[in-house]
């Protein structure tokens, strides 16, 4: 019986101890010899699955076998080579990461079959998932906030052997317990995100939401919106979200969130002209202006997301879809005493925080599809062309969907309404 086999049969520590680790594994990867060959950037293109080598296990890394993993936005920038090319991380992480093929994946839920010789709080045959933030203990500052250290990278992203794959090589430190009410792949689909959003809207450096706080909420049914509509409603906050259609608008009415904007209402949302209607709606809706703006879409809503804040209130982003070089009218923000937060990923803790929310059964997992892993560039080419909503989930290991419940009970509590609300 091979290592793999033995994972899904859901063989004991032992056995899995005692297998030898394959000298190869199948993994979704783009190919460095590929940069700058699609002029279409089709995704579907430059991801490939094959066979890849094994790494070696640094002392501080675990080697998880990966039941499932998730499509994140990285997986679309790094596969259409944007804004650089991942190999170009990989080269200044060190000749370890830095090869022919990067191994992409930002998240995983899986079983933990090898440990390095420093990892104290892991053991063969536990059940995992796997936080995105690749962090450099050894910078003092990460001891205060990991998100500030010097060497913070993203797995998957900045870093090779990520979660798109049979086996991923992590960090201890990216590691918390898989949620035991939710199949391996609704486990896989949440870490990335629902910490993202976590931190901008709850972490200490993000916006600090307060109950009853107004929070405008860009892409509301997309990969981060969808926790963010969540964690707001989880805080005592009222979201309001904005989305592209009218079964996106159902979608998040069936999630409890009752003011929504549809934003192909809004001829050009980079005007003042827009700006304006766009605030009056939200004063119409709830009745104020919003204390939070949760901003990832960029160059197309910065400037809307500036203009509507409330006086003395805050922009928080972390990304830009729709272009990075933002304008915005600063007099807007000055005059109005608002603020704008930059915030990235998630520390260890918030991560932990938000695992706890989501084991509990307070968050849900929004998965709305699944791919095998031989389908990895459609997977992810759904995400690129923003055909999906929620999150995009990847059949690794797992032989099926479904599987990986251990607490039935927990799951009957919840129930499969709410835990398949993204489903179509
Ligand atoms: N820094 C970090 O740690 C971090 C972490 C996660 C994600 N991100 C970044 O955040 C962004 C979103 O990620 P995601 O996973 O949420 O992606 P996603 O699943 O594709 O969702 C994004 C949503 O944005 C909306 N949208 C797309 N283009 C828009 C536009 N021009 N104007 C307004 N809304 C638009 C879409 O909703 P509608 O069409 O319904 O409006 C879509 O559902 C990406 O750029 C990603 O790289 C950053």
């Amino acid at each position: 019986m091979t290592l793999a086999e033995a994972v899904v049969s859901g063989a004991e520590p032992a056995e899995l101890a005692s297998l030898p680790v394959p000298s190869t594994y199948r993994a979704a990867h783009l190919r460095k010899d590929e940069v700058g060959s699609f002029a279409d950037k089709d995704v579907r293109r430059s991801i490939h699955v094959g066979q890849v080598p094994m790494p070696e296990l640094a002392p501080d890394e675990v080697l998880v076998a990966v039941m499932a993993s998730a499509i994140n936005y990285n997986t679309v920038w790094s596969a259409m080579f944007e804004p650089i090319p991942t190999f170009a991380f990989l080269k200044r992480l060190g000749p370890r990461h830095d090869l022919p093929t990067h191994v992409l994946g930002s998240d995983a839920a899986g079983v933990v079959v090898r440990t390095g010789a420093a990892v104290r709080r892991w053991q063969v045959g536990d059940r995992v998932v796997a936080a995105p933030a690749y962090i450099d203990g050894e910078d003092p500052i990460a001891q205060h906030d990991g998100m500030l250290a010097a060497d913070l990278r993203a797995w998957g992203f900045e870093t090779n052997f990520g979660g798109l794959a049979d086996f991923a090589v992590v960090k201890a430190t990216q590691l918390l317990p898989k949620p035991r009410h939710l199949t391996w792949e609704e486990a896989a689909c949440n870490l990335l995100c629902a910490a993202t959003a976590y931190r901008m809207l709850v972490g200490e450096r993000g916006a600090r939401m307060r109950q009853g706080d107004v929070v405008l909420l860009w892409g509301a049914t997309g990969g981060l919106g969808a926790y963010g509509v969540q964690l707001v409603r989880n805080g005592g906050g009222i979201p309001v979200g904005v989305v592209s259609s009218e079964e996106k608008a159902e979608l998040l009415r069936r999630m409890g969130c009752e003011h929504v904007i549809d934003r192909t209402q809004y001829e050009d949302l980079k005007g003042e002209k827009d700006w304006r209607r766009l605030g009056s709606e939200i004063r119409r809706l709830v009745g104020e202006d919003a204390a939070i703006v949760f901003e990832h879409t960029g160059r197309e809503t910065f400037g809307a997301s500036v203009y509507v804040a409330k006086r003395g209130g805050a922009v928080v982003t972390c990304g830009s879809s729709s272009g990075y070089a933002h304008e915005y009218d600063n007099r807007h923000l000055w005059m109005r005493l608002k603020r704008i937060i930059g915030s990235h990923g998630a520390n260890y803790q918030e991560c932990h925080e938000v695992n706890r929310l989501i084991s509990l059964g307070m968050i849900h997992p929004t998965l709305s599809a699944v791919f095998p892993l031989a389908q990895a560039g459609a997977a992810a080419r759904a995400v690129q062309l923003n055909e999906h909503v929620g999150k995009v989930g990847v059949l690794a290991l797992a032989p099926a969907p479904d599987l990986g419940v251990e607490d039935r009970a927990l799951r009957a509590r919840i129930g499969e309404e709410r835990l398949r609300l993204f489903r179509p």
